[in-house]
């Protein structure tokens, strides 16, 4: 019997869930205030019939604190920041569903600049 391969998610989206304890110097993505954030995004993703396709994985901290909420889109790099429902509900559509990035959305390049090579001679 044949065993047909698992295909794999066009689309993976990382969203940091990183929460720092009240009284901590430096900020997290998640707080009283966004902790649904990530609910939100499975729940626009399950409504619009991506679930499968796309790949949504809670992730801890992703380095750019600064700029939180964040996630991370893949293919691409792309850094979405300082997200709301509202932004994520456009990234599904814009950038998920019709393939626009929405550059307006991305994290400034003096946080994201271009990937370190790997130097492997
Ligand atoms: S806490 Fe989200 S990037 Fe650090």
């Amino acid at each position: 019997m044949e065993i047909l391969a698992m295909p794999q998610p066009t689309f993976y989206i990382f969203k940091c869930e990183q929460s720092s304890p009240p009284g901590m110097p430096k900020p997290s993505c998640v707080n009283e205030q966004n902790r649904d954030l990530y609910d939100h995004l499975s729940q626009s993703m399950m409504r619009k019939g991506i679930m499968g396709p796309v790949l949504a994985v809670r992730t801890s901290c992703l380095g750019r604190c600064q700029m939180g909420p964040l996630m991370l889109i893949e293919p691409g790099h792309y850094m979405y920041c300082q997200l709301s429902k509202e932004k994520i509900d456009r990234i599904i559509d814009e950038h998920i569903i019709q393939g626009n990035i929405i550059e307006e959305f991305l994290i400034p390049k003096q946080y994201w600049g271009d990937s370190i090579v790997l130097d492997n001679n």
